[in-house]
């Protein structure tokens, strides 16, 4: 058993689902009720022990590199004005010195090519990748899950969650070779199949533990599906040669936050969660609701 202790975190995109928000502020950084979409990664990552958190960033994203940088001037304002609370509130954003690396994917080559920018800061060890987009709500995060399941099998693991024949092909997907109703063990996987041609309707979410072997297979395969370097095609490679590779359906409820109605859908199962909106904001959907 090895610890995982970095994470990946593929921020490069560009956003265009959620133009023209995006156009001037980076989608990592647009808030979910209080916090940026990266804090909740953030959080995940460190409940799960991740230590070491490596940002693939591009031009344009410099919004999110400063949302973790110290802010003196802030800090001196809030407490001055004696307001500790406020200050409570950006701790989250510290991160010890040396614990976040950036670097920058100068073309957008896909998925894949992103996690194998940051192969020299991985090194020869398993890690995690952590697509911010993906927000999961749940009593134990879903890296935490799915670092109990490395533990128990090694190997890679994908989340994996049941999607409905209208949006499979929009996924990485799973080609199961037996399941047994939590960890589902792989024959193959395909990035966004047609639906009549998916293998099952299991689709890979964006978070995933990597054998450091990914990263070499990254180094010589082609492109793949939408003529992109896939990670799906990079993990499928380690399943040919005989090395495990399982999908764990994880506890929580996902929201596709890069998608406007997954975002404003978030925003509400969120904003419910917060003993200081919930009474509030359950009146006016009901509210709301009794109009339609
Ligand atoms: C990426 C992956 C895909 C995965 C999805 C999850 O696709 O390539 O395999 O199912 O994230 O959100 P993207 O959403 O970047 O097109």
């Amino acid at each position: 058993m090895t610890t995982v202790r970095k994470a990946v975190f593929p921020v490069a995109g560009l956003g265009t689902r959620f133009l023209p928000a995006t156009k001037a502020v980076p989608k990592e950084v647009l808030p979910l009720v209080d916090r940026p979409l990266i804090q909740y990664a953030i959080d995940e990552a460190r409940e799960a022990g991740i230590t070491d958190f490596i940002f693939v960033t591009a031009k344009g994203k410099s919004a999110l590199e400063d949302y973790f940088d110290s802010a003196p001037e802030l800090v001196r304002a809030l407490e001055e004005k004696n307001k500790p609370d406020l200050l409570e509130l950006i701790k989250p954003a510290e991160m010890p010195s040396g614990a976040i690396s950036y670097l920058r994917q100068q073309e957008a080559l896909g998925l894949g090519h992103a996690v194998w920018c940051a192969r020299h800061l991985v090194g020869d060890e398993p890690f995690a990748v952590i697509l911010p987009d993906d927000v999961i709500q749940g009593e134990v995060g879903c890296l935490k899950q799915m670092v109990e399941a490395h533990d128990e099998m090694g190997g890679c693991i994908v989340a994996a969650m049941e999607v409905g024949p209208e949006s499979i092909s929009s996924y990485g997907v799973i080609d199961p070779a037996s399941d047994d109703g939590r960890l589902v063990e792989m024959r193959g996987m395909v990035e966004k199949p047609k639906a009549a041609d998916a293998p099952s309707n299991l689709a890979v979410i964006g978070r995933y533990i990597l054998s450091p072997r990914v990263m070499k297979n990254l180094s010589v395969i082609k492109p793949g599906a939408n003529g992109e370097i896939q990670l799906t095609d990079a993990i499928a490679q380690e399943i040919k040669i005989g090395r495990p590779v399982h999908g764990l359906r994880f506890r929580g409820e996902r929201f596709d936050c890069g998608s406007k109605l997954g975002y404003l859908q978030a925003t509400v199962a969120f904003a419910l969660n917060r003993a200081e909106f919930r009474a509030d904001m359950a009146a006016f959907l009901k509210k709301t609701a009794a109009k339609l």
